[in-house]
Protein backbone atom coordinates (compact mmCIF):
# COMPACT_ATOMS: atom_id res chain seq x y z
CA UNK A 1 0.00 0.00 0.00
CA UNK A 2 1.13 3.52 -0.84
CA UNK A 3 1.37 5.79 1.75
CA UNK A 4 1.34 9.53 0.29
CA UNK A 5 0.08 11.36 3.22
CA UNK A 6 -0.35 10.39 7.02
CA UNK A 7 -1.77 12.53 9.64
CA UNK A 8 -1.84 12.77 13.66
CA UNK A 9 -4.36 13.36 15.94
CA UNK A 10 -2.78 14.86 18.92
CA UNK A 11 0.36 17.95 19.00
CA UNK A 12 1.48 16.96 22.09
CA UNK A 13 4.76 15.86 23.85
CA UNK A 14 4.75 12.57 21.76
CA UNK A 15 2.47 13.41 18.42
CA UNK A 16 4.59 16.78 17.56
CA UNK A 17 8.14 15.63 17.98
CA UNK A 18 7.61 12.30 16.57
CA UNK A 19 5.30 13.89 13.17
CA UNK A 20 8.25 16.55 12.75
CA UNK A 21 11.18 13.76 12.87
CA UNK A 22 9.40 11.89 10.69
CA UNK A 23 8.57 14.59 8.16
CA UNK A 24 12.06 15.74 8.30
CA UNK A 25 13.28 12.06 7.28
CA UNK A 26 10.76 11.49 4.65
CA UNK A 27 10.46 14.62 2.51
CA UNK A 28 8.26 12.30 -0.13
CA UNK A 29 5.79 11.79 2.84
CA UNK A 30 3.23 14.87 3.58
CA UNK A 31 2.34 15.72 7.55
CA UNK A 32 -0.06 16.84 8.81
CA UNK A 33 -0.26 17.03 12.44
CA UNK A 34 -3.82 17.96 13.73
CA UNK A 35 -5.05 18.93 17.09
CA UNK A 36 -8.81 20.06 18.70
CA UNK A 37 -6.38 22.81 21.08
CA UNK A 38 -6.34 26.05 18.99
CA UNK A 39 -3.30 27.74 21.03
CA UNK A 40 -0.93 24.84 20.73
CA UNK A 41 -1.27 24.65 17.12
CA UNK A 42 -0.73 28.01 16.64
CA UNK A 43 2.61 27.82 19.21
CA UNK A 44 3.46 25.12 16.53
CA UNK A 45 2.97 27.29 13.81
CA UNK A 46 5.31 29.90 15.75
CA UNK A 47 8.82 30.65 16.93
CA UNK A 48 8.03 29.55 20.61
CA UNK A 49 6.89 25.72 20.33
CA UNK A 50 4.94 24.35 22.78
CA UNK A 51 7.24 21.84 23.65
CA UNK A 52 10.84 22.21 24.91
CA UNK A 53 12.94 19.83 23.42
CA UNK A 54 16.54 20.20 22.59
CA UNK A 55 17.24 20.15 18.82
CA UNK A 56 13.25 20.01 17.97
CA UNK A 57 13.35 23.74 16.63
CA UNK A 58 15.92 22.75 14.07
CA UNK A 59 13.68 19.88 13.44
CA UNK A 60 10.98 21.52 13.05
CA UNK A 61 12.01 24.67 11.10
CA UNK A 62 13.61 21.99 8.39
CA UNK A 63 9.97 20.62 7.19
CA UNK A 64 7.39 23.39 8.54
CA UNK A 65 5.94 24.26 5.46
CA UNK A 66 7.22 21.86 2.87
CA UNK A 67 5.94 18.68 4.37
CA UNK A 68 5.21 19.42 7.88
CA UNK A 69 2.06 21.56 9.08
CA UNK A 70 0.02 21.74 11.96
CA UNK A 71 -3.81 22.47 11.92
CA UNK A 72 -6.52 22.51 13.94
CA UNK A 73 -8.62 20.61 10.64
CA UNK A 74 -9.02 17.38 11.98
CA UNK A 75 -11.50 16.05 9.58
CA UNK A 76 -9.82 17.60 6.74
CA UNK A 77 -6.63 16.17 8.25
CA UNK A 78 -8.27 12.90 8.67
CA UNK A 79 -9.57 12.23 5.19
CA UNK A 80 -6.56 13.35 3.20
CA UNK A 81 -4.22 10.55 5.09
CA UNK A 82 -4.30 7.06 4.18
CA UNK A 83 -2.50 6.27 7.44
CA UNK A 84 -3.87 7.95 11.18
CA UNK A 85 -1.92 7.73 13.76
CA UNK A 86 -3.68 8.73 17.53
CA UNK A 87 -1.54 9.90 19.69
CA UNK A 88 -3.91 11.84 22.15
CA UNK A 89 -3.56 12.01 25.58
CA UNK A 90 -4.51 9.02 27.80
CA UNK A 91 -4.19 9.94 31.11
CA UNK A 92 -5.29 8.51 34.59
CA UNK A 93 -9.17 8.38 35.25
CA UNK A 94 -10.37 11.03 37.99
CA UNK A 95 -14.19 9.82 37.97
CA UNK A 96 -15.90 6.74 37.64
CA UNK A 97 -15.17 3.09 37.93
CA UNK A 98 -11.35 2.92 38.00
CA UNK A 99 -10.56 6.41 39.28
CA UNK A 100 -6.75 7.45 40.45
CA UNK A 101 -5.88 3.75 38.46
CA UNK A 102 -7.49 3.16 35.17
CA UNK A 103 -6.40 5.01 31.67
CA UNK A 104 -9.12 7.20 30.52
CA UNK A 105 -9.72 6.04 27.05
CA UNK A 106 -12.39 9.25 26.24
CA UNK A 107 -9.62 10.71 23.96
CA UNK A 108 -9.16 7.79 21.79
CA UNK A 109 -12.56 6.98 21.66
CA UNK A 110 -13.34 10.37 20.67
CA UNK A 111 -10.73 10.52 17.93
CA UNK A 112 -11.48 7.00 16.90
CA UNK A 113 -15.70 8.44 16.22
CA UNK A 114 -14.18 11.16 14.26
CA UNK A 115 -12.19 8.89 12.08
CA UNK A 116 -14.89 6.71 11.62
CA UNK A 117 -17.50 9.92 10.65
CA UNK A 118 -15.25 11.26 8.22
CA UNK A 119 -13.45 8.07 6.44
CA UNK A 120 -13.97 6.83 2.70
CA UNK A 121 -11.64 3.44 1.30
CA UNK A 122 -8.97 2.31 3.15
CA UNK A 123 -7.38 3.89 5.98
CA UNK A 124 -4.98 2.99 8.31
CA UNK A 125 -4.94 3.44 12.17
CA UNK A 126 -2.00 3.92 14.07
CA UNK A 127 -2.32 3.89 18.06
CA UNK A 128 0.94 5.90 19.30
CA UNK A 129 -0.91 6.77 22.72
CA UNK A 130 -0.12 4.26 25.71
CA UNK A 131 -3.54 2.56 26.30
CA UNK A 132 -4.09 -0.95 27.69
CA UNK A 133 -3.80 -4.26 26.00
CA UNK A 134 -6.81 -4.90 23.84
CA UNK A 135 -7.83 -1.34 23.17
CA UNK A 136 -7.22 -1.97 19.28
CA UNK A 137 -10.57 -4.24 19.12
CA UNK A 138 -12.62 -1.51 21.01
CA UNK A 139 -11.46 1.03 18.69
CA UNK A 140 -11.82 -1.42 15.47
CA UNK A 141 -15.82 -1.85 16.89
CA UNK A 142 -16.65 1.70 16.84
CA UNK A 143 -14.83 2.47 13.67
CA UNK A 144 -16.58 -0.45 11.70
CA UNK A 145 -19.49 0.30 13.61
CA UNK A 146 -19.87 4.35 12.86
CA UNK A 147 -18.19 4.40 8.99
CA UNK A 148 -19.63 4.21 5.67
CA UNK A 149 -19.76 1.31 4.18
CA UNK A 150 -16.90 1.98 1.63
CA UNK A 151 -14.78 2.59 4.67
CA UNK A 152 -12.14 -0.18 5.65
CA UNK A 153 -9.66 0.11 8.25
CA UNK A 154 -6.24 -2.02 9.99
CA UNK A 155 -5.94 -0.91 13.45
CA UNK A 156 -1.80 -1.05 14.45
CA UNK A 157 -0.27 -0.47 17.84
CA UNK A 158 3.15 1.16 17.37
CA UNK A 159 3.89 2.49 21.13
CA UNK A 160 6.09 5.34 21.34
CA UNK A 161 9.66 4.52 24.04
CA UNK A 162 10.73 8.40 23.46
CA UNK A 163 11.69 9.62 27.06
CA UNK A 164 11.22 13.92 27.28
CA UNK A 165 14.62 15.62 27.06
CA UNK A 166 16.03 13.46 24.73
CA UNK A 167 13.04 12.98 22.08
CA UNK A 168 15.09 13.73 18.92
CA UNK A 169 18.14 11.57 19.79
CA UNK A 170 15.32 8.62 20.60
CA UNK A 171 13.53 9.37 17.30
CA UNK A 172 16.56 9.29 15.36
CA UNK A 173 18.41 6.61 17.04
CA UNK A 174 15.90 4.33 18.41
CA UNK A 175 16.57 0.79 20.21
CA UNK A 176 13.90 -0.49 18.33
CA UNK A 177 10.16 0.32 16.41
CA UNK A 178 7.82 -2.05 18.19
CA UNK A 179 4.57 -2.56 15.55
CA UNK A 180 1.69 -5.08 16.70
CA UNK A 181 -0.68 -5.81 13.75
CA UNK A 182 -2.89 -8.77 13.23
CA UNK A 183 -1.80 -11.78 11.71
CA UNK A 184 -4.07 -11.65 8.32
CA UNK A 185 -3.18 -10.39 4.96
CA UNK A 186 -4.06 -6.87 5.50
CA UNK A 187 -2.73 -7.00 8.57
CA UNK A 188 0.85 -7.61 7.16
CA UNK A 189 0.07 -5.06 4.40
CA UNK A 190 -0.68 -2.39 7.48
CA UNK A 191 2.94 -3.60 9.11
CA UNK A 192 4.68 -3.33 6.36
CA UNK A 193 3.66 -0.01 4.97
CA UNK A 194 4.37 1.21 8.64
CA UNK A 195 7.60 -0.12 8.97
CA UNK A 196 8.68 0.92 5.26
CA UNK A 197 8.07 4.62 6.82
CA UNK A 198 10.56 4.12 9.52
CA UNK A 199 12.90 1.80 7.63
CA UNK A 200 14.07 5.30 6.17
CA UNK A 201 15.85 6.03 8.62
CA UNK A 202 15.72 3.07 11.35
CA UNK A 203 18.06 -0.01 10.34
CA UNK A 204 15.41 -2.86 9.87
CA UNK A 205 16.59 -5.56 11.96
CA UNK A 206 15.51 -2.95 14.90
CA UNK A 207 11.99 -2.55 13.64
CA UNK A 208 10.22 -5.45 15.26
CA UNK A 209 6.70 -6.77 14.64
CA UNK A 210 4.22 -8.68 16.96
CA UNK A 211 0.81 -9.37 17.91
CA UNK A 212 -1.55 -6.82 18.83
CA UNK A 213 -1.92 -7.15 22.15
CA UNK A 214 2.23 -7.89 22.52
CA UNK A 215 2.69 -4.45 21.30
CA UNK A 216 0.30 -2.72 23.63
CA UNK A 217 1.05 -4.58 26.64
CA UNK A 218 4.76 -4.30 26.01
CA UNK A 219 4.91 -0.63 26.06
CA UNK A 220 3.74 -0.37 29.90
CA UNK A 221 5.87 -3.37 31.25
CA UNK A 222 8.41 -1.22 29.47
CA UNK A 223 7.70 1.96 32.00
CA UNK A 224 6.81 -0.22 34.44
CA UNK A 225 10.69 -2.11 34.47
CA UNK A 226 12.27 1.30 34.41
CA UNK A 227 9.95 2.78 37.05
CA UNK A 228 10.54 -0.45 39.36
CA UNK A 229 14.37 0.07 38.72
CA UNK A 230 14.18 3.34 40.07
CA UNK A 231 12.07 2.64 43.25
CA UNK A 232 14.58 -0.36 43.63
CA UNK A 233 17.63 1.85 43.77
CA UNK A 234 15.54 4.78 45.91
CA UNK A 235 14.49 2.14 48.19
CA UNK A 236 18.24 1.38 48.83
CA UNK A 237 19.19 5.29 48.91
CA UNK A 238 17.04 5.14 52.30
CA UNK A 239 19.32 2.24 53.42
CA UNK A 240 22.24 3.79 52.36
CA UNK A 241 21.56 6.89 54.47
CA UNK A 242 21.16 5.03 57.12
CA UNK A 243 24.34 2.87 57.22
CA UNK A 244 26.73 5.05 55.91
CA UNK A 245 26.56 3.48 52.51
CA UNK A 246 26.72 5.63 49.13
CA UNK A 247 23.56 4.66 47.07
CA UNK A 248 25.95 6.01 43.95
CA UNK A 249 28.75 3.74 45.02
CA UNK A 250 26.67 0.66 45.09
CA UNK A 251 24.82 1.74 42.04
CA UNK A 252 28.13 1.70 40.10
CA UNK A 253 28.95 -1.43 41.78
CA UNK A 254 26.05 -3.41 41.14
CA UNK A 255 25.51 -2.08 37.63
CA UNK A 256 29.00 -3.03 36.35
CA UNK A 257 27.24 -6.78 36.48
CA UNK A 258 26.00 -7.16 32.84
CA UNK A 259 23.46 -9.06 33.77
CA UNK A 260 21.90 -5.53 35.60
CA UNK A 261 23.70 -2.52 33.45
CA UNK A 262 24.04 1.11 34.61
CA UNK A 263 21.09 2.83 33.62
CA UNK A 264 18.06 4.20 35.37
CA UNK A 265 20.01 3.55 38.84
CA UNK A 266 20.52 7.36 39.49
CA UNK A 267 19.04 7.43 43.07
CA UNK A 268 16.19 10.94 43.26
CA UNK A 269 13.47 12.68 44.90
CA UNK A 270 11.63 10.90 43.30
CA UNK A 271 10.33 10.00 39.27
CA UNK A 272 7.82 12.16 37.97
CA UNK A 273 6.23 12.24 34.36
CA UNK A 274 3.22 12.39 32.73
CA UNK A 275 3.79 8.13 31.75
CA UNK A 276 5.24 6.09 34.42
CA UNK A 277 3.16 6.44 37.65
CA UNK A 278 -0.01 6.67 34.70
CA UNK A 279 1.21 3.30 33.42
CA UNK A 280 1.92 1.60 36.66
CA UNK A 281 -1.58 2.31 37.61
CA UNK A 282 -2.67 0.78 34.65
CA UNK A 283 -1.19 -2.15 34.61
CA UNK A 284 -2.35 -2.74 38.43
CA UNK A 285 -5.50 -1.96 37.09
CA UNK A 286 -5.48 -4.41 34.30
CA UNK A 287 -3.95 -7.27 36.93
CA UNK A 288 -6.95 -6.60 39.07
CA UNK A 289 -9.45 -6.83 36.27
CA UNK A 290 -7.96 -9.98 34.98
CA UNK A 291 -8.35 -11.38 38.23
CA UNK A 292 -3.99 -11.33 39.13
CA UNK A 293 -4.35 -9.71 42.90
CA UNK A 294 -0.70 -10.38 43.77
CA UNK A 295 0.75 -9.24 40.30
CA UNK A 296 -1.16 -6.16 41.12
CA UNK A 297 0.13 -5.85 44.21
CA UNK A 298 3.67 -6.22 43.44
CA UNK A 299 3.28 -3.46 41.08
CA UNK A 300 1.37 -0.97 42.96
CA UNK A 301 5.12 -0.93 45.30
CA UNK A 302 6.83 0.59 43.05
CA UNK A 303 3.92 3.52 43.06
CA UNK A 304 4.58 2.94 46.92
CA UNK A 305 7.95 3.48 47.46
CA UNK A 306 7.85 6.34 45.26
CA UNK A 307 5.84 8.43 46.79
CA UNK A 308 7.42 7.48 50.07
CA UNK A 309 10.65 8.85 48.74
CA UNK A 310 8.89 12.09 47.89
CA UNK A 311 7.56 12.04 51.24
CA UNK A 312 10.77 11.50 53.12
CA UNK A 313 12.55 13.99 51.48
CA UNK A 314 10.31 16.90 52.64
CA UNK A 315 10.83 15.29 56.56
CA UNK A 316 13.96 15.13 56.08
CA UNK A 317 14.27 19.25 55.35
CA UNK A 318 12.29 19.37 58.22
CA UNK A 319 14.14 17.72 60.63
CA UNK A 320 17.16 18.75 59.79
CA UNK A 321 16.11 22.63 59.96
CA UNK A 322 15.52 22.08 64.14
CA UNK A 323 11.86 20.24 63.50
CA UNK A 324 10.23 23.79 61.89
CA UNK A 325 10.25 25.38 59.07
CA UNK A 326 7.74 27.87 59.55
CA UNK A 327 8.28 31.09 57.95
CA UNK A 328 11.74 30.03 56.89
CA UNK A 329 12.72 30.68 53.23
CA UNK A 330 13.79 27.20 51.17
CA UNK A 331 15.16 28.26 47.47
CA UNK A 332 13.90 25.05 45.48
CA UNK A 333 16.17 24.67 42.12
CA UNK A 334 14.31 22.60 39.48
CA UNK A 335 10.73 22.27 39.40
CA UNK A 336 10.37 20.16 35.84
CA UNK A 337 10.38 16.30 36.05
CA UNK A 338 13.63 16.19 34.79
CA UNK A 339 16.10 18.17 33.24
CA UNK A 340 16.00 19.33 29.83
CA UNK A 341 11.98 19.86 29.40
CA UNK A 342 9.24 21.94 30.49
CA UNK A 343 7.01 19.42 31.35
CA UNK A 344 5.58 19.24 35.26
CA UNK A 345 3.63 16.52 34.97
CA UNK A 346 3.39 14.36 38.09
CA UNK A 347 7.16 16.11 38.98
CA UNK A 348 8.18 15.29 42.43
CA UNK A 349 8.44 18.74 42.36
CA UNK A 350 4.51 19.06 43.15
CA UNK A 351 4.59 17.15 46.24
CA UNK A 352 7.70 18.68 47.99
CA UNK A 353 6.54 22.45 47.24
CA UNK A 354 3.31 21.36 48.41
CA UNK A 355 4.16 19.66 51.77
CA UNK A 356 6.91 22.63 52.27
CA UNK A 357 4.12 25.04 51.69
CA UNK A 358 1.94 23.01 54.25
CA UNK A 359 4.32 23.52 57.14
CA UNK A 360 4.57 27.17 55.98
CA UNK A 361 7.86 27.15 54.59
CA UNK A 362 8.27 30.12 52.48
CA UNK A 363 8.95 28.58 48.91
CA UNK A 364 11.65 30.37 46.46
CA UNK A 365 11.54 28.44 42.85
CA UNK A 366 13.63 28.74 39.91
CA UNK A 367 13.50 26.70 36.90
CA UNK A 368 15.06 27.40 34.19
CA UNK A 369 12.32 26.61 31.22
CA UNK A 370 8.87 26.13 33.66
CA UNK A 371 6.74 28.99 33.66
CA UNK A 372 5.45 31.10 36.70
CA UNK A 373 2.40 30.47 35.85
CA UNK A 374 2.90 26.57 34.82
CA UNK A 375 4.43 25.93 38.54
CA UNK A 376 1.27 28.18 40.04
CA UNK A 377 -1.33 25.79 38.72
CA UNK A 378 0.54 22.80 39.51
CA UNK A 379 0.46 23.88 42.69
CA UNK A 380 -3.00 24.78 42.79
CA UNK A 381 -4.06 22.24 41.23
CA UNK A 382 -2.15 19.59 44.01
CA UNK A 383 -4.28 21.22 46.90
CA UNK A 384 -2.24 24.45 47.69
CA UNK A 385 -4.49 27.23 48.74
CA UNK A 386 -4.54 30.21 46.50
CA UNK A 387 -3.73 32.80 49.44
CA UNK A 388 -0.69 30.38 50.80
CA UNK A 389 0.59 30.14 47.19
CA UNK A 390 0.15 34.00 47.25
CA UNK A 391 1.94 34.57 50.45
CA UNK A 392 4.39 31.86 50.50
CA UNK A 393 5.41 31.01 47.42
CA UNK A 394 7.58 33.28 45.28
CA UNK A 395 9.21 32.16 41.37
CA UNK A 396 12.73 34.03 40.81
CA UNK A 397 14.52 34.22 37.68
CA UNK A 398 17.58 32.89 38.58
CA UNK A 399 19.19 30.54 41.35
CA UNK A 400 20.69 33.44 43.35
CA UNK A 401 17.89 35.48 43.79
CA UNK A 402 15.77 32.30 45.06
CA UNK A 403 19.18 31.51 47.70
CA UNK A 404 18.76 35.15 48.77
CA UNK A 405 17.98 34.85 52.33
CA UNK A 406 17.19 31.07 52.09
CA UNK A 407 18.01 28.90 54.82
CA UNK A 408 18.37 26.19 52.87
CA UNK A 409 18.71 24.94 49.15
CA UNK A 410 16.56 21.63 47.92
CA UNK A 411 17.60 20.72 44.58
CA UNK A 412 14.84 19.02 42.59
CA UNK A 413 15.68 18.54 39.54
CA UNK A 414 19.07 17.63 37.59
CA UNK A 415 19.35 20.95 35.70
CA UNK A 416 23.37 20.96 34.07
CA UNK A 417 23.47 24.69 35.43
CA UNK A 418 23.33 23.71 39.05
CA UNK A 419 26.56 21.89 39.29
CA UNK A 420 28.40 24.70 38.01
CA UNK A 421 26.90 27.84 40.34
CA UNK A 422 28.89 30.11 42.13
CA UNK A 423 28.79 28.43 45.49
CA UNK A 424 31.04 31.20 47.45
CA UNK A 425 28.40 33.85 46.10
CA UNK A 426 25.10 31.38 47.29
CA UNK A 427 26.98 30.82 50.45
CA UNK A 428 27.13 34.48 51.28
CA UNK A 429 23.45 34.79 50.49
CA UNK A 430 21.99 32.54 52.81
CA UNK A 431 21.14 32.77 56.04
CA UNK A 432 23.20 30.58 58.24
CA UNK A 433 24.27 26.93 58.80
CA UNK A 434 23.25 27.24 54.99
CA UNK A 435 22.17 23.92 54.17
CA UNK A 436 21.92 22.09 51.49
CA UNK A 437 19.38 18.88 50.07
CA UNK A 438 20.44 17.52 47.37
CA UNK A 439 17.99 15.46 46.23
CA UNK A 440 19.40 14.35 42.50
CA UNK A 441 22.84 14.25 44.12
CA UNK A 442 24.49 16.45 41.37
CA UNK A 443 26.37 18.95 43.41
CA UNK A 444 29.71 19.43 43.95
CA UNK A 445 29.83 18.31 47.82
CA UNK A 446 33.50 18.16 48.62
CA UNK A 447 33.30 22.32 47.20
CA UNK A 448 30.28 22.90 49.58
CA UNK A 449 31.18 21.49 52.72
CA UNK A 450 34.78 23.56 52.18
CA UNK A 451 32.62 26.36 51.93
CA UNK A 452 30.95 25.77 55.00
CA UNK A 453 27.45 24.15 54.01
CA UNK A 454 25.69 21.77 55.97
CA UNK A 455 25.06 19.13 52.77
CA UNK A 456 21.86 16.51 52.55
CA UNK A 457 22.61 14.44 49.48
CA UNK A 458 20.44 11.89 48.77
CA UNK A 459 21.84 8.27 48.96
CA UNK A 460 24.20 9.21 51.40
CA UNK A 461 22.91 11.57 54.13
CA UNK A 462 24.47 14.50 55.82
P1 LIG B 1 -0.32 15.56 25.54
O1 LIG B 1 -1.37 15.80 26.57
O2 LIG B 1 0.91 16.41 25.53
O3 LIG B 1 -0.99 15.70 24.08
C1 LIG B 1 -2.20 15.12 23.73
C2 LIG B 1 -2.90 16.08 22.76
O4 LIG B 1 -4.03 15.43 22.19
C3 LIG B 1 -3.44 17.36 23.38
O5 LIG B 1 -2.84 18.49 22.78
C4 LIG B 1 -4.96 17.33 23.11
O6 LIG B 1 -5.51 18.58 22.84
C5 LIG B 1 -5.01 16.42 21.90
N1 LIG B 1 -6.30 15.77 21.64
C6 LIG B 1 -7.16 15.20 22.52
N2 LIG B 1 -8.21 14.67 21.85
C7 LIG B 1 -8.02 14.91 20.53
C8 LIG B 1 -8.73 14.59 19.34
N3 LIG B 1 -9.87 13.89 19.39
N4 LIG B 1 -8.23 14.99 18.16
C9 LIG B 1 -7.06 15.69 18.10
N5 LIG B 1 -6.34 16.01 19.19
C10 LIG B 1 -6.81 15.63 20.39
O7 LIG B 1 0.07 14.02 25.65
P2 LIG B 1 1.48 13.33 25.29
O8 LIG B 1 2.44 13.51 26.39
O9 LIG B 1 1.85 13.71 23.91
O10 LIG B 1 1.04 11.79 25.31
C11 LIG B 1 0.22 11.23 24.32
C12 LIG B 1 0.21 9.73 24.48
O11 LIG B 1 1.53 9.21 24.29
C13 LIG B 1 -0.22 9.24 25.86
O12 LIG B 1 -0.95 8.05 25.72
C14 LIG B 1 1.08 8.96 26.57
O13 LIG B 1 0.96 7.98 27.57
C15 LIG B 1 1.94 8.46 25.43
N6 LIG B 1 3.38 8.66 25.61
C16 LIG B 1 3.86 9.82 26.13
C17 LIG B 1 5.24 10.02 26.24
C18 LIG B 1 5.81 11.29 26.81
O14 LIG B 1 7.01 11.35 27.00
N7 LIG B 1 5.02 12.32 27.06
C19 LIG B 1 6.12 9.03 25.81
C20 LIG B 1 5.60 7.86 25.26
C21 LIG B 1 4.22 7.69 25.17
C1 LIG C 1 9.67 7.51 30.20
C2 LIG C 1 10.37 6.36 29.48
O1 LIG C 1 11.78 6.42 29.74
C3 LIG C 1 10.11 6.41 27.98
O2 LIG C 1 10.67 5.28 27.34
C4 LIG C 1 8.60 6.45 27.75
O3 LIG C 1 8.33 6.54 26.37
C5 LIG C 1 7.97 7.60 28.49
O4 LIG C 1 8.29 7.51 29.89
P1 LIG C 1 10.19 10.09 30.51
O5 LIG C 1 9.18 9.98 31.60
O6 LIG C 1 10.03 11.15 29.50
O7 LIG C 1 10.27 8.71 29.71
O8 LIG C 1 11.66 10.28 31.15
P2 LIG C 1 12.66 9.30 31.92
O9 LIG C 1 14.03 9.62 31.50
O10 LIG C 1 12.25 7.90 31.82
O11 LIG C 1 12.52 9.78 33.42
C6 LIG C 1 11.33 9.58 34.17
C7 LIG C 1 11.55 10.02 35.61
O12 LIG C 1 12.44 9.12 36.27
C8 LIG C 1 12.17 11.41 35.73
O13 LIG C 1 11.57 12.08 36.81
C9 LIG C 1 13.63 11.11 36.02
O14 LIG C 1 14.27 12.14 36.71
C10 LIG C 1 13.49 9.86 36.88
N1 LIG C 1 14.70 9.02 36.88
C11 LIG C 1 15.15 8.47 35.73
C12 LIG C 1 15.35 8.78 38.08
O15 LIG C 1 14.94 9.26 39.14
N2 LIG C 1 16.46 7.98 38.06
C13 LIG C 1 16.94 7.40 36.94
O16 LIG C 1 17.94 6.68 37.01
C14 LIG C 1 16.27 7.65 35.73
Amino acid sequence: MKINTICCLGAGYVGGPTMALIAAKCPHLKVIVADLNERRIAAWNSDTLPVYEPDLDKVVAEARGRNLHFTTDIRGAIVEAEMVFVSVGTPTKSYGIGAGRAADLCYIESAARTIAEVSQGHKIIVEKSTIPVKTASAIKTILEANSSPSATFEVLSNPEFLAEGTAIEDLEDPDRILIGGENTPGGHLAVEALASIYANWVPRERIITTNLWSSELSKIVANAFLSQRISSINSISALCEATGADVKEVARAIGMDQRIGPRFLRASVGFGGSCFQKDLLNLVYLCESFHLPEVAEYWSQVVKINDWQKSRFVGRIVRTLFNTVTNKRIAVLGFAFKKDTNDTRETAAINVCRDLLRERARIAVYDPQVTADGIRQELLAAGVEPALLDSHLEICPDAYAASEGAHALAVLTEWDEFAALDFPRIHTLMVKPAFVFDGRAILPHDELQVLGFECFTIGKGL
